[in-house]
């Protein structure tokens, strides 16, 4: 072996896909061509809340090409799925406007879609609540919200408020909000007597077999789950999705190989969507800007179908130094779709709001929003009482400010005017727990001085192939080029999925493990295997969160309303960063999403129906090469020894948390209006 150790990490290799992207040689899970293959198209339910008392499916079966209609019961022998999401076609009951109530079988996907339209569903309807959260009578506290308590308390916040010299009492809203990735949901399914193979796009293969074992009473070796490459996800394919219990039943159903690609309109109603936030915030503090109280009430909804909590007041525990704590979560049971994880899910939405509070808190007390920020840095994590394993904030805030000129910034508002436009400035903190899960992988040696590192991990456009490489050669200690990565592919060994912003570091603590063992020891090899159970589900003393800030300039257009971002920067503090080339990607693709976030991303809860009219990318806006300016992102090393073998912390998800708030608040500073509702068009700025 040549001694290069160590080379191979944090160089910004080229993503090893990106040819096969770029040409379009890489295969999606809808573009599996099978032998026989078949086209479904879902049927989704027309009322809010009721259940469908007939199907006819007549007209669907005599237009040319048609296969089957599947309708309500299609899945009766299913084992009962433990997410509901997944209990589609199981029976008549419909939960929510979208669900699907029947899935047409036909030779092409224009047949299929006919088809679709040409099947006549009645329904018994009954009453639904699709009210605001908003002064609705029913709601929770949840026991427990992403694993921790739904409310947490210490001191007396209300008092201590009540007593503060100076004070913020404020309430931020944000919309539901839709991952839409580019690759729409997609599974192709085959059987080949009782063995099932799907291709499928998923953010983690191994769940989707478990998933699939349980609904079909297969044992797990008899099912096969590809997820080759993977257009997106943003938490929408975190875990299995209709998609693929769907085209594994129309293809049993039918015995043909079926995919099913979903239709983007269906999407808003059947993959998950972040749920709406109202947050108050109220803060108290002394003049010199420390924080006496610190009050973060959260209230959400939830669907009746999978309760699903959107953590929004978790930051809130763990940012400042606040002698008195108030972080809870009031949730409103509804007959909504699905809600579920979206990038960043609680943290995005919830330091929106922390952060524009902290603006206007700053703005109250005359003090510089940075300058405030550090003024409240805590020793400790406020709520759990343990100390940070590595916590940069700090040098983050320094850097931002020095790399985007904010010394010397005028803190009063409206002053800077081009023509019709306001110019205006805005900075924001940043925040995401590591979360890292026990993992499964193997290193092989071949007798060509290569080496194959393999693991059922999703690359979904992160470059997870690439990284996973360079931890390998660096625990190998052999060039980059002599390590080949298999990803995708449920035949490999057992992985948690790309969420949480724990990928790389879960899967590549597996395979750090696996090829340090074989370097010391070759002569176990060709083939070791490792495993990280035991060690990388283990309760850390630490508190573990990657920082970071946000630094934002904003042009206003007072005439059209417009906002257009001049500048933006990130500056991050993750651990060590793995990949500087794809890291890079990953910050400015969350910040990106932030600016959609703050500016231009809505999706309407319709109180009449329960779905959401933006069904499309033509209603719902995400941002455009037009829209982005140069965004800059960079980091600080950290070096910290409490994470995983590589001293990574995520990186996917942290872009996205904060950078609404640094908007809003250079929308305010341009302005002198403080806007507390998301997202920040024309309509509302005028
Ligand atoms: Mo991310 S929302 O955890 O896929």
């Amino acid at each position: 072996m040549t001694g290069t150790t160590g080379t191979a990490l944090g160089a910004p290799a080229e993503r090893r896909e990106g040819r096969q992207k770029v040409t379009g040689a890489a295969r999606y899970a809808a573009e599996y061509a099978l032998p026989g293959r078949a086209h479904a198209w879902p049927v989704p339910a027309a009322v809010a809340r009721g259940r469908v008392t007939g199907v006819d499916t007549s007209a669907a079966l005599a237009l040319p090409g048609v296969l089957a209609v599947l309708t309500p019961g299609a899945a009766a022998q299913l084992a009962e799925p433990e997410d509901g999401m997944l209990a589609v076609l199981r029976g008549p009951a419909v939960p929510h406007r979208g669900w699907c109530v029947a899935l047409a079988v036909a030779e092409t996907p224009e047949a299929a879609r006919a088809a679709a339209r040409a099947v006549r569903v009645t329904y018994e309807t009954q009453a639904h609540d699709n009210r605001p959260v908003e002064g609705h009578p029913d709601g929770y506290v949840p026991q427990e919200v992403n694993g921790e308590p739904g409310r947490a308390e210490y001191g007396d916040p209300e008092g201590a408020l009540a007593a503060a010299e100076a004070r913020v009492d404020v309430t931020y809203r944000v919309p539901p909000l839709h991952n839409h990735p580019m690759e729409p949901h997609a599974t192709t399914a085959h059987w080949d007597g009782d063995r099932l193979t799907v291709y499928t796009s998923s953010q983690g293969g191994t769940a989707v077999r478990s998933v699939l074992a349980q609904l079909f009473r297969l044992p797990e070796e008899r099912i096969t789950v590809v997820a080759e490459h993977v257009g997106g996800g943003f938490g929408a394919k975190g875990t299995p999705r209709p998609d693929v219990v769907l085209a594994a039943l129309a293809a049993r159903h039918t015995g043909r190989p079926v995919t099913l690609a979903y239709p983007r309109r269906n999407l808003p109603t059947t993959v998950g969507h972040r749920a709406p936030t109202v947050q108050r915030l109220r803060l108290g503090a002394h003049p010199d800007g420390r924080l006496t109280a610190l009050l973060h009430e959260v209230t959400t909804h939830t669907s009746r179908v999978t309760e699903f909590v959107e953590h929004a007041g978790a930051v809130s525990r763990v940012m400042y130094a606040t002698p008195n704590l108030r972080s809870s979560h009031r949730v409103v049971p509804l007959d909504v779709p699905v809600a579920s994880w979206m990038r960043a899910p609680g943290e995005a939405p919830g330091m929106y709001a922390l952060e524009s509070a902290m603006d206007e808190l700053a703005d109250a007390l005359g003090m510089d929003p940075v300058g405030l920020r550090v003024r409240n840095e805590p020793e400790r994590e406020p709520f759990s009482g343990k100390p940070f394993s590595s916590r940069h904030v700090v040098e983050c805030l320094r850097e931002g400010a020095r790399r985007f000129g904010w010394a010397g910034r005028d803190p009063r508002p409206g002053l800077r005017r081009e023509g019709p436009l306001r110019i205006g400035t805005g900075m924001a903190a940043a925040t995401y727990p590591v979360q890292v899960a026990p993992s499964a992988a193997s290193a092989e040696a071949r007798p060509d001085g290569t080496f194959v590192v393999r693991v059922n991990a999703a690359d979904i456009g992160t470059g997870a192939r690439t990284v996973l490489a360079q931890i390998a050669a660096d625990a190998l200690g052999v060039p980059l080029d002599r390590v080949r990565t298999e990803v995708g592919h449920s035949d490999l060994p057992p992985a948690p999925l790309a969420g949480g912003s724990c990928g790389t570091a879960s899967w590549g603590w597996a395979v750090h493990k696996a090829c340090a063992r074989l370097a010391a020891h070759p002569e176990e090899g060709p083939t070791v295997r490792a495993d990280t159970t035991g060690e990388a589900d283990a309760d850390s003393p630490y508190a573990r969160h990657a920082f970071g800030a946000h630094f934002a300039e904003v042009a206003v257009d007072t005439v059209t309303g417009e906002i257009r971002v001049r500048r933006l920067l990130g500056v991050f503090a993750a651990g060590r960063i793995l990949n500087a080339r794809t890291a890079r990607s990953q910050f400015t693709g969350a910040q990106i999403m932030g600016m959609g976030m703050a500016l231009t991303e809505s999706s309407t809860l319709d109180p009449a129906f329960g779905d959401f009219p933006e069904a499309d990318l033509a209603s719902y806006h995400v941002p455009v090469h037009a829209d982005v300016p140069d965004i800059e992102a960079d980091w600080i090393d950290e070096d910290d020894p409490h994470l995983n073998p590589m001293g990574s912390k995520g990186i996917g998800e942290i872009g996205i948390v904060g950078t609404a708030a640094a908007l809003g608040n250079a929308v305010h500073h341009a302005t002198g209006i403080r806007f507390r509702e998301l997202p920040l068009t024309p309509d509302r700025i005028l």
